[in-house]
């Protein structure tokens, strides 16, 4: 039994942040910020909103176009690294809001690639039987981003977007999906407190341990090259070449990356979709939120091959390959 994407949603906050808004908090520019990540704008929570309320939105809207109602999900799965609190998980609180009473649910951690790693899961679980679940990608990076550090403080905004899997009864269906991590360069983007090797202190807070550190110029160079690694690894396992791909959805992190990735990759621009213009880096939220926009837009069709691709934290990699 193959699962196939019966909806999908999403939901970012009204608030805008601009370019000109960041030009007022920390020494940038919005030309620089343009020119070297492609972002205009991005979403940031209203004081008091968190990663369940983005979740929630997003996840009704994907459970509306899909038809499906809240009791007959079994599981949710929320890709997030920006949870509501520690404990419990996220996805319990959205389960009880959304009245989702059949449904299990847990968080999964994989950052930027956690949508993927999420739909990864979703498709096991269909395949072994089961028959609704729901894959959320929900951030308010904007809670772990330190406003006064202009190397990262000017690519992260807040958003989420879902997708309801189900049973595949035709040829639409996730034709494949593939994962990758490798913790030996940890390093590269990480949030070095609050957590149990250095808990929640005056310390941690006065020293900004609490806020993402990222090696932007080292991580961009990995970036490039695993996800060209993981769409070419997909497209073989498909026997798919970059020619096939109808529209290929990129974890949406800079417009440099990715207009190296699909060149590389030999990929026209219309058959890319970006939206980081007016998002920036949603983290989890970025892949949903743009297939969500890219199927409003008419840019999905029927019989369509979608590719997704991600790199993130951890580091981790991954792509999915999905029929429309
Ligand atoms: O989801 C995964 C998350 N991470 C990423 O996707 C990050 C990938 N990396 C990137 O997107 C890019 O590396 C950045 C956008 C973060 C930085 O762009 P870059 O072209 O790699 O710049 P750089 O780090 O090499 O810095 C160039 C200069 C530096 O000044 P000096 O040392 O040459 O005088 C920075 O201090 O630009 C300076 N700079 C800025 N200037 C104005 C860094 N941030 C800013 C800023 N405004 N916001």
């Amino acid at each position: 039994m193959n699962s196939v994407i019966l909806g999908t949603g999403a939901y970012a906050p009204d608030r805008v942040l601009t370019n000109a808004d960041l030009e007022r908090m920390v020494e940038t520019s919005d030309s620089w910020i343009l020119e070297r990540t492609g972002i205009r704008e991005r979403r940031i929570v209203q004081s008091g909103q968190a990663c369940s309320d983005l979740a929630i939105e997003a996840a009704n809207r994907a459970l509306l176009a899909a038809r499906v109602s809240p009791s007959d999900i079994d599981v949710i799965l929320l890709a997030t690294c920006t949870g509501d609190t520690p404990l419990p998980a996220t996805a319990c609180l959205v389960q009880h809001r959304l009245g989702a009473v059949r449904a299990a649910a847990c968080d999964i951690s994989a950052a930027c690639c956690g949508f993927i790693y999420a739909l990864a899961i979703g498709d096991v679980y269909i395949k072994s039987g089961m028959k609704h679940v729901l894959v959320i990608g929900a951030e308010v990076m904007s809670a772990i981003t330190d406003w006064t550090d202009r190397n990262t403080c000017v690519l992260f905004g807040d958003g989420a977007g879902a997708v309801v899997l189900g049973r595949s009864v035709d040829e639409s269906k996730v034709l494949s999906t593939h994962l990758h991590a490798n913790g030996r360069i940890s390093d590269l983007i990480y949030v070095p407190g609050g957590g149990s090797r250095d808990p929640a202190s005056d310390d941690v807070l006065q020293n900004k341990r609490c806020f993402i550190k990222m090696r932007g110029n080292e991580t961009f160079k990995i970036a490039v090259k695993t996800m060209e690694e993981a769409t070419h690894e997909a497209l073989k396992a498909n026997g798919m070449v970059p020619q096939d791909i109808d529209l290929f959805i990129p974890h949406q992190a800079n417009v440099r990356i990715l207009r190296a990735v699909s060149q590389r990759l030999g990929l026209s621009e219309e058959k890319v979709m970006i939206n980081l213009d007016r998002f920036g880096n949603t983290s989890a939220a970025s892949i949903p939120l743009a297939l969500d926009q890219a199927i409003q837009d008419g840019r999905i069709k029927r019989g369509n091959k979608v590719v997704m691709a991600a790199f993130g934290a951890g580091l981790t990699w991954a792509s999915a390959v999905v029929q429309w």
